[in-house]
């Protein structure tokens, strides 16, 4: 009945009611709330979608009334906002999310964010961003999955199905948007919007991957990108949006561009006029324009010169109004009018934002087992992210606020107390050359047992257009550690940031060092609980620590080189100095033999790996197996290896538990060429788990 709907519809609409359905604009920027009649005189009642910056339906409803009542077809509007990682109950940013390794997890904070979104007026978050990401420098690294194209890929599909459910129309669901599409994490010298050079092979077998998987999973829209493929910006590229997201995938819903891109493509020199960026775009199969005002401008007149067809304008519509009847926008039009108490921090909300922080930090660092802090009676609380809520949030934080965020100090407070004494000294802040609090620090450290030293990153200095030239922390927070040392106790650094840090001169320096990203609105209590031993740490890097800025980009997934090592520098390692899938934990566990069901096997079978891991430690604790596949020869050059598969399991003291992987010949060991097109070639392959190496064949 929906295409049924759709098709009656468009059959009723004109040109001109079509092209405005395939614009976006923006509502409830700088409103006065006590005026919003003003604030949607200007909208057309026929617009298609509206970027919705209040955290209340009120507005959004008084915009329905108008688009309902007032428009001749009474086609309502669809709302749309940016809640990545949360949007009043914020978690902690995506990159951190997937060093949880924990999909079901994320899959819990999407559906979250959902409902607070959908009761606040919001039908469609632009999330998840899967852009593989392997510049740090990069701001937008924090709003992605890391560097590797599988873990894109399954987070995506995890997000997709918390933020969708099955039925879209649900109260509490919302529709998902995989940005930026595609290839937009390969921004030259991690300079924000620049121009990307991907080859066809990187473009399929890096960055096409996580979109393949979000789209399998049902992701109702894409945005297109900014940067170029092969010369031709994401958002007038036809190849990617209709040759492979349509034809090859089959996906049935539509692009929205990103803010501004059609007009931008005049910047990118590929379109003299507005009228030709909207031309360009529109006829590569880019449905929505956001906020360039070149598709209710020129997309009329293009159809009637005949550079635009009629058909494929029908054809944009109707991927638009597909996705309004499957939100049930057609039978609920309305938000219902709740509290804030009614739509946001419901008893679940917190708990999943606690349990993800938890999951997402990682031990990098706990030399001669200072963590954790069992027998300390004096801690000293020190630097500019103890006392410091707002940056905890991170960039892209929704709605929310710093006073939704409890403080590190605060948490250490509440874990430590009856436990041990605190005294904090703030030290200096993020940036500057202020270090008059230095001399309080050091007496804060010398007074203590051992000192929780709290640096890291402003939310600011991540995000859209927040790219750094390097990846340390500012000389005055180093400078604050090194002066700290002075004092002779241990030194715990907790590290709160939006991108992997350059850490090789704060690592000799600290005893631990524990990496909790930026956590969001529950991460001091789970930090505090890692210090205290009360949480066992089980997170794992999801991208590569570089051990120095110089060495970007550095991944784990390289292609092999003619001398078979990663190049050497003749003044550092090349060696990162926290590899992809580090983080330590508070037990051991001990990996037995990978076991395969068979060791050779013919072009049609299957086979499965498995391997026990046994947790030789004296604590409970949570284990992440991942498992590598390597084509040691090929008829292309292949990644020294992949991942293709994950699996974290709570191991009890004591305990053994079986990891399993199925490997599926077809995909698991095939390539992809550079358009697409998937090969399985027969020979050896290696399949790899820790430090293991297991050979098989695939016979021809
Ligand atoms: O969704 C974002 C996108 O990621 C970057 N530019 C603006 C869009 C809408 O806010």
């Amino acid at each position: 009945p929906v295409e049924q709907r759709v098709e009656d519809l468009l059959s009723r609409m004109t040109l001109e009611e079509k092209v405005l359905q395939l614009n976006q604009y923006t509502l409830g920027r700088n409103t006065n709330v006590n005026n919003i009649g003003e604030a949607v005189k200007e909208i057309p009642a026929e617009i298609g979608s509206l970027i919705y910056f209040d955290r209340t339906p009120n507005l959004r409803n008084h915009m329905q009334k108008k688009a309902v009542e007032e428009s001749r077809l009474g086609i309502p509007v669809l709302f749309g906002y940016d809640a990545i990682h949360g949007f009043r109950t914020i978690y902690p940013i995506s990159l951190g999310q997937a060093c949880s390794w924990n999909p079901e997890l994320v899959e819990q904070a999407c559906a979250v964010s959902a409902q607070e979104a959908r009761m606040s007026g919001v039908d469609w978050t632009f999330s998840p961003m899967i852009d593989v990401a392997r510049d740090p420098r990069w701001g937008r690294v924090a709003e992605g999955y890391g560097e590797d194209p599988y873990t894109n890929g399954v987070f995506a599909a995890a997000s997709v199905r918390g933020y969708q459910g099955d039925d879209l129309s649900a109260e509490d669901r919302i529709a998902a948007c995989l940005k930026h599409y595609v290839g937009y994490g390969a921004s030259e010298a991690g300079r924000d919007y620049v121009y990307t050079e991907i080859s066809g092979q990187t473009l399929w077998d890096t960055y096409l991957l996580p979109y393949e998987m979000g789209v399998k999973a049902g992701a109702a829209t894409l945005m297109s990108s900014f940067n170029d493929i092969s010369g031709v910006p994401g958002s007038a590229n036809h190849y990617i949006m209709t040759e492979v997201l349509k034809e090859r995938w089959g996906h049935e819903g539509f692009i929205v561009s990103d803010w501004g891109a059609i007009e931008q493509l005049k910047n990118q020199g590929l379109a003299a006029t507005k009228k030709e960026a909207a031309m360009r775009a529109f006829n590569a199969g880019l449905e929505m324009d956001m906020m360039s005002h070149a598709y209710d401008r020129h997309l009329q007149e293009l159809v009637e010169e005949g550079k635009v067809s009629m058909a494929q304008i029908d054809e944009s519509v109707r991927r638009v109004l597909r996705l309004k009847f499957r939100l049930g926008l057609f039978e609920r039009p309305y938000t219902p009018l709740t509290t804030e108490k009614e739509r946001f921090f419901r008893p679940q909300s917190r708990a999943t934002a606690g349990e993800l922080a938890a999951e997402s930090m990682v031990l990098l660092k706990n030399a001669n087992g200072v963590l954790p802090l069992t027998n300390v009676k004096k801690i000293a609380v020190v630097g500019p992210m103890a006392k410091n809520g707002w940056d905890l949030l991170g960039s892209w934080c929704g709605h929310g606020k710093d006073t939704d965020v409890e403080m590190l100090y605060n948490g250490l407070a509440a874990e430590f107390k009856d436990k041990a004494e605190l005294r904090y000294a703030a030290g200096c802040k993020q940036d500057g050359d202020d270090r008059s609090g230095f001399a309080e620090a050091v007496e804060a450290a010398r007074w203590s047992d051992v000192v929780v030293l709290c640096l890291g990153e402003k939310m600011t200095w991540s995000g859209e257009n927040a790219s750094r030239s390097t990846i340390a922390l500012p000389t005055i927070q180093e400078a604050l550690a090194v002066a700290l040392k002075e004092a002779g106790k241990p030194i715990v650094l907790v590290l709160s940031n939006g991108r992997p840090l350059e850490l090789n001169r704060l690592e000799p320096i600290c005893d631990a060092m524990l990496e909790i990203w930026q956590p969001g609105i529950n991460g001091a209590r789970p930090t505090a609980g890692i210090l205290s031993g009360r949480i066992n740490p089980s997170g794992k890097l999801a991208i590569t620590f570089p051990y120095s800025t110089g060495q970007i980009p550095i991944y784990y997934n390289r292609r092999k080189s003619g001398r078979g090592h990663q190049g050497f520098y003749k003044d550092i390692t090349s060696d990162p100095l926290y590899p992809f899938g580090h983080g330590l934990s508070y037990t051991e566990f001990t990996y037995g033999a990978i076991t395969p069901s068979v060791t050779t096997l013919k072009r049609g079978e299957k086979l499965t790996v498995e391997v026990v891991v046994t947790n030789t430690g004296s604590r409970d604790g949570m284990e992440t197996v991942h498992w590598f596949i390597a084509d040691p020869y090929c008829s292309i050059t292949r990644p020294v290896k992949e991942l293709k598969h994950f699996e974290k399991q709570d191991i009890k003291a004591g305990e053994s538990k079986t990891f399993r992987f199925d490997i599926d010949p077809e995909h698991d060991l095939s390539f992809v060429n550079g358009d697409g097109k998937r090969f399985l070639e027969s020979g050896e392959y290696h399949i790899l788990v820790k430090d293991q190496k297991m050979k098989i064949e695939l016979l021809n």
